[in-house]
């Protein structure tokens, strides 16, 4: 099995002349999506608030698209800080420089969202309220705001949901009420923009090693049974491995490549099957028993006569 997300799979002129409009774009996940269309010869606009950040993307992505020799066209990479997914005005005028400086829009992946980690007690309503209206109310926003460009170009969008709304994950209650929303939007918005061309899915991740919000999950004091709390985290996942963000840059080359030209309205669930365990949690027996019994020798079976 293997052990990291496989790199350098795709056909490097794959989206040659084509762009993506990105929220959340210069963060730990979204910045990876950015690189690797990048690397395929996409062009890209890192949407964010902090400009700093913002910056630091863009200087990191043109380096890189520099480097893309194999690619025909020139990849442009423009950042635009200081945008605020929750102000469709500012979304607009963000959809509007990407159009003059970079010519159109195809893809957009709408991956913008604030989360800490809050019980229901110390959780206030404006708090609860600011997740749902980056994550949800956001994700609106940003089709709405790059929708004629979306339709002209028959585009295809992506947002980055999660998987806590599948089960009640404590500490998330504003994140899964948000996500179980943005679910719900990719699905009604699939089947009504299905008929204009314009594909809407969605990536949920796992647990993404490297990334702030599963550092701030996956806490513990010291070792159990030998084993740090990370280690007891990576056993419960099927694929025995955490997710990387290259995982999810490899979802979402998929669903923007033809080769999904007939997906629209899935949520790709990218967590090494962690979700489907639901609430076993039954250490020694997974998975170290199990993983014995399965690569145990058998007997062959003696054909009955
Ligand atoms: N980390 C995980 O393991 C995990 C698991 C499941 C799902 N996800 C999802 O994956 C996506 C990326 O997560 P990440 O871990 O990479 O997070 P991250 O590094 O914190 O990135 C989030 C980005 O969203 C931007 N943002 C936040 N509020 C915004 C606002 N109001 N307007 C515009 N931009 C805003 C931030 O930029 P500024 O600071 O510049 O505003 C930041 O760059 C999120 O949708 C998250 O819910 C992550």
């Amino acid at each position: 099995m293997r052990n990291e997300a496989p790199k350098n799979i795709w056909n490097l002129n794959l989206f040659k002349g084509k762009v993506c409009f990105i929220t959340g774009g210069s963060g730990t996940i979204c910045s990876k999506q950015a690189e690797e269309l990048v690397k395929l010869g996409c062009s890209v606009s890192i949407i964010g608030r902090n400009e700093q950040k913002v910056l630091e993307t863009v200087k990191r992505l043109t380096l890189l698209s520099g480097e893309s020799t194999t690619i025909e066209e020139k990849i442009k990479v423009i950042g635009i800080p200081n945008i605020d997914v929750r102000d469709p005005s500012s979304l607009h005028k963000a959809v509007s420089t990407t159009v003059d400086k970079l010519g159109r829009i195809d893809f957009v992946i709408a991956g913008a969202a604030g989360n800490f980690i809050s019980d229901f007690n110390h959780m206030s309503t404006n708090a609860f309220k600011s997740v749902v209206d980056i994550d949800l109310l956001g994700t609106f926003n940003t089709v709405k705001a790059c929708y004629d460009q979306l339709v002209l170009n028959k585009g295809s969008v992506i947002f980055v949901s999660a998987t806590l709304h599948y089960y009640g994950v404590p500490f998330q209650c504003h994140v899964g009420a948000a996500k179980a929303g943005v679910d719900a939007l990719c699905r009604s918005l699939a089947v009504e923009l299905g008929t204009v061309g314009i594909r809407v899915n969605a990536i949920a991740p796992g647990a993404i090693d490297g990334t702030e919000g599963f550092a701030r999950l996956a806490v513990g004091d010291g070792k159990t049974g030998g084993k740090s709390p990370i280690e007891r985290f990576t056993e419960k996942i099927p694929l025995q491995r955490l997710g990387s963000v290259m995982d999810i840059a490899n979802a979402t080359i998929f669903l923007f490549s033809d080769a999904a030209s007939y997906i629209t309205g899935t949520v790709m669930i990218v967590d090494g099957g962690f979700w489907h365990m639901g609430n076993f949690n039954s250490y020694p027996l997974y998975p170290d028993v199990l993983k014995n019994r399965l690569l145990e020798k058998k007997k062959p079976l003696k054909p009955k006569i």
